[in-house]
């Protein structure tokens, strides 16, 4: 089942997301109504508060670039309760955008190479070093779950330059191609 996804404005997008405990009621059912959200939105990473729940997981799929990258040919990750161990002092700046922030593609630098303690839908602990673009739609995603999103971590003029369309945004007035929760 697609999930309507929640837009710049919506509360939940703020908040630090809790922890996710074994017993979450239909914790699979959501994982795969997660993956054809994104599939249908043609994203890379999916965050729980994205589909209206402050919870601490996110998805990615990369598989759906495996045409052009095959080493990302089946690359479907499942990350709960995930935490940051390291980052490189390597940084690097790319385009990011967001399916919560439709419209908007921005160069954000982040770190190259982020360690990443967290466990997978069946709750195995990992604890593993991803690197380059990997690790870039990691740590947006991660973001996600303490309630940032890439827009904050703009500089100051771009902030300003794009405030109009994020206040837009948190009236309903935006396109996007996927299913989207209207902002009250
Ligand atoms: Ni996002």
């Amino acid at each position: 089942m697609v999930l309507p996804m929640y837009i710049f404005g919506q509360p939940v997008l703020r908040q630090v997301a809790e922890e996710v405990e074994e017993n979450y009621p239909d914790l699979k059912e959501l994982i795969k109504n997660m993956y054809e959200t994104l599939r249908n939105s043609e994203g890379v990473g999916l965050a729980a508060p994205q589909v209206g729940l402050p919870i601490r997981l996110f998805i990615v799929d990369l598989d759906c670039l495996s045409e052009e990258h095959p080493e990302f040919k089946g690359y479907l990750k499942t990350f709960i309760n995930p935490e940051i161990v390291e980052l490189s002092d390597e940084q690097v700046s790319y385009e990011e955008g967001c399916l919560s922030v439709p419209g908007i593609h921005e160069n954000v630098k982040r770190p190259k190479r982020v360690l990443l303690n967290y466990l997978d839908e069946n709750f195995e602990e990992h604890e593993e070093w991803f690197d380059d673009f990997p690790a870039r739609v990691i740590q947006h995603e991660n973001d996600h779950l303490d309630g940032k999103m890439f827009v904050d971590r703009l500089g100051p003029l771009r902030k300003q330059m794009l405030k109009s369309k994020l206040v837009a945004m948190t009236k309903n007035k935006f396109s996007a191609s996927y299913k989207c929760k209207p902002n009250k």
